[in-house]
């Protein structure tokens, strides 16, 4: 927490704060957790007749290196080639993966100097060979989980991870012709970053990972649905599938427990108990309508014990947005072993599981017990 603390400080003393004074108490919940950075009212806008074509010199906030501090560097970005699109970023906000990334814990997230950043609101500057569906001039949010349209996961309504712009995080280079668009002045590449990076004024992405929004929509919140809000909504309400009635519990109120929260309440949960060890987002979680809240640092009994108490014998739901393997297992385990009642994790299956061997074995555990309770949530 403290480091991401830290790397929302090193961004915002290159771009000013946006505090929202919104009265929608759940979008305004989101901005502060997030930590929402205004680049609209600093820079001007593009002529893309000036532009297009030609290569953009701008500032982009580069990471050098694991845990290396965010750079302000002037960098140029190539014009975008087949299927892709240049973009004027906006806004852009932080999400906890940015941090992930940033801190390059595992060998295969150690792309440098890499842009991160992949919640944004930006205009489109200019469009590459082939695309139709986006002009000069649109806005746009660019989203981590692409769609090509065509592909049998695109086409099946079981799953929104498109075979070729699937959440990747180990993804650095662009689809077309795996290099970088972007490059330093003396020409070194840049990596990008979850098939978007905005820490930039200018971006390049493929099309099919950039939703057309309209533009008279409140473009400086537009940028949650990147990522924090469609992730945590729809964690809830498409890959759980939350039932009227039912009991749901979120381990990690951070925006995207806060969102899925939403998403469980828009469903009709009658009991969402929210799990936190920082007290202070009991208040939050009061005011996006959890009906209870635990702290694991209160008392001696695990949380998971605590919840089947609460639940008479576990929740319908358990969603984990802490992203740490040990939260993971209190949030399965708080779960009744009766019927299907699925388990939503978001980082932890990935990067806990997935790359360090020595998790593996538990990952194997878990699934004995049930492999359909476990889901990795990418679903927005
Ligand atoms: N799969 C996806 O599509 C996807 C998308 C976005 C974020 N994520 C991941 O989801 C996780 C949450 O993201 P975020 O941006 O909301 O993070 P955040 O840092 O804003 O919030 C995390 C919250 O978890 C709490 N927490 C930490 N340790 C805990 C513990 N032991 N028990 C209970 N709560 C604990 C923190 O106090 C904080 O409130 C991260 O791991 C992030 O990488 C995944
Ligand atoms: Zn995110
Ligand atoms: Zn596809």
């Amino acid at each position: 927490m403290a480091m991401l603390l830290q790397a929302r400080r090193i961004l915002a003393q290159s771009l000013p704060r946006y505090n929202s004074k919104s009265p929608q108490t759940f979008v305004k919940l989101l901005g502060s957790t997030h930590g929402l950075h205004d680049n609209a009212t600093k820079s001007k806008l593009f002529n893309p007749n000036e532009t297009s074509g030609k290569v953009i010199t701008c500032n982009a906030a580069v990471v050098r290196g694991p845990k290396q501090p965010f750079l302000m560097e002037t960098i140029r970005v190539d014009p975008p080639k087949k299927m892709e699109v240049r973009i004027k970023i906006l806004y852009t906000s932080i999400c906890h993966t940015d941090l992930s990334a940033w801190k390059g814990e595992n060998e295969a997230q150690r792309a440098f100097p890499r842009i991160l950043g992949h919640e944004a609101v930006g205009l489109v500057e200019s469009v590459g060979e082939g695309v139709t569906d986006l002009k000069a001039g649109d806005h746009v949010i660019p989203i981590f989980n692409g769609e090509c349209g065509h592909c049998p996961y695109c086409t099946t309504k079981a799953t929104n991870l498109c075979q070729t712009f699937r959440v990747n995080p180990f993804k650095s280079v662009m689809q077309h012709d795996g290099k970088c668009r972007f490059s330093t002045k003396d020409g070194e590449p840049i990596f990008h970053f979850l098939n978007t990076s905005t820490f930039t004024e200018y971006s390049v992405l493929d099309s099919a990972c950039l939703v057309k929004i309209d533009p008279d929509s409140p473009l400086k919140k537009m940028s949650l649905l990147s990522c924090g809000v469609s992730t945590g909504v729809g964690a809830a309400w498409n890959t759980a599938n939350v039932q009227p009635g039912s009991s749901v519990a979120i381990f990690g109120l951070g925006a995207l427990g806060l969102a899925a929260s939403e998403g469980a309440r828009a469903r009709e949960a009658s009991k969402i108990i929210g799990v936190d060890i920082n007290p202070e987002k009991l208040n939050k979680a009061k005011a996006v309508g959890m009906t209870d809240f635990v702290n694991p640092k209160d008392g001696s009994k695990p949380v998971h014990q605590r919840i089947r108490e609460m639940t008479g014998g576990g929740v319908d739901y358990s969603i984990e947005c802490a992203g740490n393997l040990h939260v993971l297992r209190e949030a399965f385990l708080s779960t009744h072993d009766f019927g299907l009642s699925p388990m939503v994790s978001f980082d932890a299956l990935t990067r806990d599981f997935g790359f360090q061997p020595s998790y593996l074995d538990m990952y194997g555990e878990m699934r004995q017990i049930s492999t359909q309770k476990l889901h990795y949530n990418a679903d927005m």
